[in-house]
């Protein structure tokens, strides 16, 4: 196992009703913005427990924030924010909502000319930034839990993440009734997404943590488990709770400590949303395989391990082919050419773009530009 330190502040707190918590979370004495997206709040009573729960506050609202939040959408609130001195920022959403309230965070306190200069620096750059709060109401991204977040640019088709631990949310409410409401497709793409979180930090190489694999392993069963239960029976509160807790264990890190991860699979695909606009997890579900062929021989000892524990599978050949049939018995496409998209094409311009970049990944740090393009093309 390798050295680490592991520090994740974010108070959770979980289960029916908890919304009413943030009454005592959200400070009175501040402006707060109410960040939201499309509207699914309203439809769903999340916005009016919100709204009653801090009753008689200061509140300030602004939605319309976009899956695959934009940066002129966040620009549009930062000017909110100065103008009226905001001082906590409470983000009521998906992966995009608190994504957006973690970068007009950051964004707030930054001195240079020009916020993209954030994303830019990959957060590097960030000394400080306003609170953050969250109510979640899908589970996908883990996003309430980490420090990560990925903006969106329309002018330049560029998706790049940011990290700080100045992000992480103070808390986190999930209750999972509220995601009773998701629609089919984004339940399917929640699956999917948490699922390949877990993967990334886990098909790597045998690195000696017994404890880790085995998080990842129960993550994955469960996964696999309720998934396809919240797909089949949507009123299911008990499965909808477990699916909820297990993405946000997903991605808090907690799995990854001291051991190798990868990423690639997320690397690549963000340029294909930014290019194409297909969901996060629908690229996810492309490439994911593509890296996996490409990087067979090296990941082999761990997929045949995944194969084992988590599907009973008798090799790692097995382990690959019961993923991607997982994948589509939750109705989701694992070629390019299914969503009538050239790999060529595709693959070509994310060498152009990493070459620019000067970026390689992956657990050996091998995934070039030409292996990028490769892994694109594996999947046509
Ligand atoms: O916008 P509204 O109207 O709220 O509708 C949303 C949106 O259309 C809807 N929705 C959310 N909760 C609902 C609901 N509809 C009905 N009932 C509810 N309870 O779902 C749609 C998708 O929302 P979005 O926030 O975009 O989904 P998700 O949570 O999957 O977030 C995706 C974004 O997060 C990024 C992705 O790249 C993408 O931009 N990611 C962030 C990560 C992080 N911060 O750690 C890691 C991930 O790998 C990912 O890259
Ligand atoms: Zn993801």
């Amino acid at each position: 196992m390798k050295n680490f330190i592991y520090k994740n502040p974010t108070e959770i707190i979980f289960g029916q009703g908890m919304i009413k918590e943030l009454v005592t979370r959200v400070p009175a004495d501040k402006p707060v913005l109410f960040l939201y997206g499309g509207g699914s709040i309203k439809k769903n009573g999340v916005y009016d427990q919100v709204r009653a729960a801090l009753a008689g506050r200061n509140i300030i609202e602004f939605g319309g924030v976009e899956p695959n939040p934009q940066l002129g959408t966040c620009l549009k609130a930062l000017d909110i924010v100065r103008r009226e001195s905001v001082g906590f920022i409470l983000a009521v959403g998906g992966g995009s909502v608190i994504d957006s309230g973690k970068f007009i965070a950051a964004a707030a306190y930054f001195q240079g000319k020009d916020p993209w200069e954030i994303i830019l620096h990959k957060g590097a750059n960030i000394t400080k930034a306003l609170p953050v709060g969250v109510v979640l109401t899908i589970p996908a991204t883990g996003s309430e839990n980490n420090g990560n977040a990925v903006i969106s640019r329309r002018d330049t088709q560029e998706k790049l993440m940011f990290v700080s631990p100045h992000v992480y949310p103070r808390f986190a409410i999930l209750d999972p009734a509220v995601t009773l409401t998701i629609p089919q497709k984004q339940v399917r793409n929640g699956i999917v997404d948490a699922f390949t979180h877990v993967l990334e930090q886990y098909i790597t190489y045998p690195s000696s943590a017994p404890l880790q694999d085995r998080w990842a392993e129960s993550l994955l069963q469960t996964l696999a488990e309720v998934g396809p239960v919240t797909l089949k029976d949507p009123a299911n509160y008990e499965a909808r709770a477990t699916f909820m807790w297990s993405a946000t264990l997903a991605l808090n890190y907690l799995i990854s400590v001291g051991v190798p991860q990868d990423w690639s699979t997320h690397r690549i695909s963000v340029e294909i949303t930014a290019l194409y606009g297909l969901d996060h997890a629908e690229t996810l579900a492309i490439v994911l395989f593509g890296v996996w062929e490409y990087k067979f021989k090296d990941k082999q000892a761990k997929l045949e391990q995944y194969g084992r524990n988590v599907w009973q599978a008798n090799s790692a050949q097995d382990a690959i082919d019961r993923t991607e049939a997982f994948f589509r018995s939750l109705g989701m496409k694992t070629r390019f050419s299914e969503y009538k998209i050239n790999a060529e094409e595709a693959g070509r311009e994310i060498r152009a773009r990493f070459t620019k970049r000067g970026v390689v990944f992956g657990e050996h740090g091998d995934i070039t530009p030409e292996a990028a393009e490769k892994i694109i093309l594996m999947r046509a």
